[in-house]
């Protein structure tokens, strides 16, 4: 098994950003966790971030005949991005969405999650644990495929 993890804007910013919303844990332990969670899965994993749009669509393109499934927190782009949706949906790879935050209690203007609606299944307002989820959910739809 051979997955995808994607992380979106400003959250190489963990740890310096918001603290009290996103937690005092940096990029590097998110990264790590990931990591540690594949291994102990028998997982295969890569892990990107981008702060660019069009770089995430890329990436998601990318992944089509070479992964099996894809962890993203799209971050702000969540709440704005069709061509993210868009392409979730052009490579039909099944994708778990993960916010750190609770997304459901914050503002008006994050209700909406576009990239979701391509996703098996979204994880909010777990912190970090939410990425070990997310990861053990998809392994476990892979597995029952
Ligand atoms: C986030 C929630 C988004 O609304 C926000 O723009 C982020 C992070 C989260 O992980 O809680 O950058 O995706």
């Amino acid at each position: 098994m051979n997955i995808l993890v994607i992380n979106g804007p400003n959250l190489n910013m963990l740890g310096i950003r918001e603290p009290d919303l996103y937690g005092k844990a940096d990029y590097a332990a998110l990264v790590q966790l990931v990591e540690e969670t594949c291994a102990q899965e028998g997982i295969e994993v890569e892990i990107f971030q981008s702060n660019h749009e069009g770089a995430i669509v890329d990436k998601i393109q990318e992944a089509y005949g070479k992964k099996d499934g894809i962890v993203i927190n799209p971050a702000a782009y969540t709440h704005t991005s069709v061509a993210i949706l868009d392409a979730l949906k052009a490579v039909s790879i099944p994708a778990v969405e993960i916010h750190i935050s609770d997304v459901s209690q914050r503002e008006d203007f994050r209700q909406i999650s576009y990239a979701g609606k391509a996703c098996i299944k979204t994880f909010m307002g777990l912190g970090l644990e939410g990425y070990r989820q997310a990861i053990l959910y998809l392994k476990d739809y892979l597995e029952k495929q």
